[in-house]
C-alpha cells in the first residue's frame, strides 16, 4: 500500500541492478541458444568495442515508418539506413511481414546485424480497441487494466510490435488539455495504481516472453501540467509537487520493472525536459534509480532550437546526449548531428557508449537475438474475437460512471416499447473509438443504434432524430421534438468528436459543442424521462445539461464494443461501478479544480475566505464520485488501536450495507489527511479502495490495513518524510463524503 521510500540505499537502483546482472548472466546463457538468424550476440561490451561511430549512433535512432499511400511502411532511404547499421528501432510499421522484411535486412545485410525493436502506440489495443485510458480510470479497477494490457500486449506482438509507448502517466488537473482523455487522472495514488497495473499487463511474464510488450511510462514529467491546459506548453511545478503529484506514478512504474522511459516534449522550469540534466540523469537515474533507456518524443530533439535552448541542430545532439537521451525518435538530430557533436567533444564519447549499452542491454533483454523475428502466439481455446470482443465489453461497462438517475430513469424498464434516439452520436462508429485507436483498428464500434436494435429486436420501436455538428435547421429541431413526443423515453447521445480530444486538442471552453445545449432544452420542454449518454475524453463543465436531464451517464470513449456496454448499462444487465478518476469542474473559471487540495488559511466558513463571489468553490462533481443502481449506507469509521507506532500497522474499516432494491458494485475509498506537519498537506488523500458486490440488504466489513508509511509524503527535496501525528481518515463513496475517524501515529 502506498510508495515505499526511494532513500539512499535506493531500492530500485539495487532491485534494477540485479535485474540487469540477471540478464546479463541470463544471456550469457541464452547466447548458446541464439537463431542461426541472429549474429551470434557478444556481450553488449564487445559489440560496442566493435562499432564505427555511425553504428553507435545507429543505435541510438527510432525511425518513424512513414504513410506512403494506403500503406505505412519504410521508406527505401530508410531501409538503406537498416542496411548500414544506421538505425536502432523503428516505429509505427505494420504487421508481422513488414517487421520481419526489414527485420531481416538488418540481421543478414548490416554490417554486424544487431536486431531493431520495432515499437507501436499501443495506447487503447491494438486491433480491438478498448476504452481510452481515462475510462479505463474511471474503473478503479487495477486487475481490468492489467487484463486490458495483456490482451493487448498479445495482440500487438502477434504483428511484431515488441515495445510500447504506454502508459501514459501523466497525472492532469486541468481538462482543458485533450490528453487528459490518455491518462491516469487527477490522483497520484490512483495513477500508481494503474501504473503498476499497466506495466504488469504488458510485460507479462517478462520481458521478451511471447505475447509481452516492454512498457514506456510516459511523459517525464508532469506534461500534464502544460500552462492555461494548452498542449506543449511550458510547465512551472515546484520540486515539492513534482514529487507530490507527478513523479509518484512513475516510481511506481519503475518498481513494477519499465525497462524504459519517454521524456515530455515541455520545457519544466524553463528546461525542455530533452536537455534537461537534472531532471534526465539527477532525478530520474540517481535518485530514483532508474537504470533504462530513455527515448525522446516525437521531434522533441529538433525543437530543442525552437524552445530556444540550442543554437543549431549540433548544440542540439550534444545537450540531448548530455541530459541523458539514449534515442532520438523521428528527429533525425542524432542520426545527422550527432557525430559532429561527438568528434568535437570527444568527451562525449563516453557518454555515446553509455547509451549504445543500455540499448543494447534493452534488446537483450527483450530476447532480440534469440527471436528477432515474430512467432504466432497458441490459438486459445475460443477464438480470439470472441474473446477480445467480451473482454471489450466488459471493459466498457466498468468505465461508466452514473452522474445522476433522479426518479430512477435507469435501469429502463422492459416494459418500455418505443426509444427515441436523439443527437449527434447515437450511429457515429468512429468516435467511440477514441483517439489512440489504430490507423486499421479491425472494426468501426458498435454504434448505440446498432445495439439497441439487436436488443429490442421487433420488441419495440426506435424513433431517431441525429442532429448536425453545424446549425441546427428548423426541421431539425422539428424532427427531435417529434420523436421525444411519441417516446417512452429519450435518450440523449451527445459529447465532444473525436477530434476534439487527444493530442493538440486543449479547449478553451468546456461546455456541450456545436450547439446541443439547445438540443438538451428542446428535448427537457417535452418532460418526458430522459437519459443524457455523455462520449467525452476529459472532465466538462455541464451544470445546465445535469439541471435539464433526470439521469446522466459518462461513457467516455468507450472502445470498440460501445453500443453494447452502453445498453448493458442502461437495460440493467450490468450496473454502472465506474467512479470519477478527476473532478468535474462548475465552469472553466474554477480552474484547476481537484480534490487533494490544500486548506489554506481561509477555508469556507467565514466571511473572508477563499471563495469566488459568482460561484460556488467545490467541483460539481468530485473525484471519485459515482452512482449505482441501488444505494449504500457507511458506518462510522473506525479504527483498531486508535495509536500506533511507525514500525506497526493500524487496522481501518466501516460497515457498508446495500439498503436498494438491487445487487450493486461499490468502489470503498480510502482516504487520510494530516491535521498537522511541516508542510500544509493535502485536505485529503487516497490511499485504498476496493470494489465490493452486495445484494440487496447485504452488509460488509471493509477493511483497509494502513502503516506509517502511507501517511508519509515527498517533501521538496525527494526525500519521503512520515511524520508522527494526528490524522483524520474516511472510508467513504468519494472524496467529498463521508464522516472521518482519528488515528494517531505516535513518536518513535
Ligand atoms: C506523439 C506523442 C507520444 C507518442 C509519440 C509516438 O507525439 O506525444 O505520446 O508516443 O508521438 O507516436
Amino acid at each position: 500500500m502506498g510508495l515505499r521510500k526511494a532513500d539512499k540505499k535506493n531500492p530500485v537502483a539495487a532491485f534494477t541492478l540485479c535485474l540487469l546482472l540477471g540478464a546479463t548472466t541470463g544471456l550469457a546463457s541464452q547466447a548458446q541458444h541464439a537463431s542461426p538468424h541472429a549474429a551470434r550476440p557478444l556481450s553488449s561490451q564487445k559489440l560496442v568495442a566493435r562499432m564505427t561511430l555511425e553504428e553507435k549512433i545507429g543505435q541510438l535512432v527510432l525511425l518513424p515508418a512513414v504513410v506512403q499511400g494506403k500503406e505505412v511502411t519504410l521508406s527505401q532511404d530508410q531501409r538503406e539506413l537498416v542496411r548500414e547499421g544506421k538505425a536502432g528501432a523503428i516505429l509505427n510499421l505494420v504487421g508481422a511481414e513488414a517487421t520481419d522484411q526489414v527485420q531481416a535486412i538488418a540481421i543478414r545485410e548490416s554490417r554486424l546485424g544487431i536486431p531493431l525493436v520495432f515499437a507501436a502506440d499501443v495506447i487503447q489495443g491494438r486491433n480491438t480497441i478498448f476504452p481510452i485510458p481515462l475510462a479505463l480510470a474511471a474503473s478503479w479497477n487495477p486487475s481490468l487494466v492489467r487484463e486490458v494490457a495483456r490482451r493487448a500486449a498479445e495482440e500487438a506482438w502477434a504483428s511484431g510490435v515488441r515495445w510500447t509507448f504506454s502508459p501514459m502517466l501523466d497525472v492532469s488537473r486541468d481538462p482543458r488539455w485533450g490528453r487528459m482523455a490518455e491518462g491516469p487522472g487527477e490522483d497520484p495514488y490512483l495513477a500508481s495504481r494503474l501504473a503498476r497495473a499497466w506495466v504488469e499487463g504488458f510485460q507479462g511474464k517478462g520481458l521478451g516472453q511471447p505475447g509481452t510488450l516492454a512498457s514506456c511510462p510516459k511523459h517525464f514529467v508532469a506534461y500534464g501540467a502544460a500552462e492555461g491546459g494548452r498542449d506543449y506548453n511550458s510547465v512551472e511545478v515546484s520540486d515539492h509537487l513534482l514529487w507530490e503529484v507527478y513523479l509518484p506514478p512513475f516510481l511506481e512504474a519503475i518498481r513494477a520493472g519499465a525497462p524504459s522511459i519517454m521524456a515530455a516534449f515541455v520545457s519544466l522550469n524553463g528546461i525542455p525536459a530533452v536537455a534537461n540534466q537534472k531532471l534526465l540523469r539527477d532525478l530520474l537515474r540517481k535518485q530514483l534509480g532508474f537504470q533504462g533507456v530513455i527515448v525522446s518524443d516525437w521531434g522533441a530533439l529538433g525543437e530543442l532550437t525552437i524552445h530556444g535552448v540550442a543554437k543549431d541542430r549540433v548544440e542540439a545532439a550534444f545537450k540531448a546526449l548530455r541530459a541523458g537521451i539514449d534515442m532520438d525518435m523521428s528527429s533525425e538530430i542524432y542520426l545527422r548531428n550527432l557525430g559532429s557533436a561527438v568528434r568535437a567533444k570527444r568527451e562525449l564519447e563516453a557518454l555515446l557508449e553509455e547509451a549504445v549499452l543500455r540499448v543494447l542491454e534493452f534488446k537483450r533483454r527483450l530476447h532480440l537475438w534469440e527471436h528477432p523475428f515474430t512467432q504466432p502466439l497458441p490459438p486459445p481455446s475460443a477464438s480470439w474475437t470472441k474473446l477480445d470482443r467480451e473482454l471489450a465489453r466488459k471493459a466498457a461497462t466498468q468505465t461508466f460512471v452514473l452522474l445522476k438517475n433522479e426518479g430512477g430513469v435507469l435501469p429502463l424498464s422492459p416494459t418500455i416499447r418505443r426509444i427515441a434516439l436523439v443527437g449527434p452520436l447515437f450511429d457515429n462508429s468512429e468516435t467511440p473509438l477514441g483517439p489512440w485507436r489504430t490507423r486499421q483498428p479491425q472494426s468501426g464500434a458498435v454504434t448505440l443504434l446498432e445495439a439497441l436494435q439487436e436488443e429490442l429486436g421487433d420488441r419495440g420501436e426506435i424513433l431517431t432524430a441525429g442532429w448536425p455538428w453545424g446549425q441546427p435547421t428548423q426541421r431539425d429541431k422539428a424532427k427531435v421534438l417529434a420523436c421525444a413526443r411519441q417516446a417512452d423515453v429519450v435518450l440523449l447521445s451527445i459529447g465532444e468528436l473525436v477530434h476534439m480530444d487527444g493530442e493538440s486538442a486543449s479547449r478553451a471552453t468546456l461546455g456541450l459543442p456545436a450547439g446541443q445545449e439547445e438540443l438538451v432544452e428542446l428535448v427537457a420542454s417535452v418532460h418526458k424521462p430522459a437519459v443524457a449518454i455523455l462520449f467525452n475524453g476529459r472532465a466538462l463543465a455541464l451544470p445546465e445539461l445535469v439541471n435539464q436531464v433526470p439521469a446522466l451517464l459518462e461513457v467516455w470513449f468507450p472502445g470498440v464494443e460501445s453500443g453494447h456496454a452502453i445498453c448493458d448499462v442502461l437495460l440493467g444487465k450490468e450496473s454502472p461501478s465506474g467512479r470519477l478518476p478527476v473532478s468535474f469542474p462548475r465552469s472553466v473559471g474554477q480552474l484547476p479544480v481537484y480534490y487533494n487540495h490544500r486548506r489554506t488559511g481561509r477555508p469556507p466558513g467565514q466571511m473572508f475566505t477563499s471563495r469566488y463571489i459568482d460561484s460556488p468553490v467545490d467541483p460539481l462533481f468530485p473525484f471519485g464520485y459515482g452512482l449505482t443502481y441501488t444505494q449504500f449506507q457507511y458506518g462510522a469509521c473506525q479504527s483498531t488501536p486508535r495509536s500506533f507506532h511507525r514500525r506497526e500497522k493500524i487496522r481501518v474499516g466501516a460497515w457498508i450495507q446495500n439498503v436498494g432494491k438491487r445487487p450493486g458494485e461499490e468502489v470503498v475509498q480510502l482516504y487520510v489527511r494530516a491535521l498537522s506537519g511541516e508542510l500544509a498537506r493535502p485536505i485529503r488523500e487516497l490511499k485504498g479502495f476496493q470494489r465490493i458486490y452486495l445484494l440487496p440488504g447485504q452488509r460488509q466489513w471493509v477493511e483497509f490495513s494502513l502503516q506509517a508509511e502511507d501517511l508519509g509524503y515527498w517533501d521538496p527535496e525527494g526525500v519521503f518524510r512520515v511524520e508522527p501525528g494526528i490524522y483524520q481518515v474516511w472510508i467513504s463513496p468519494n472524496s467529498q463524503e463521508g464522516i472521518p475517524g482519528t488515528i494517531e501515529l505516535l513518536e518513535g
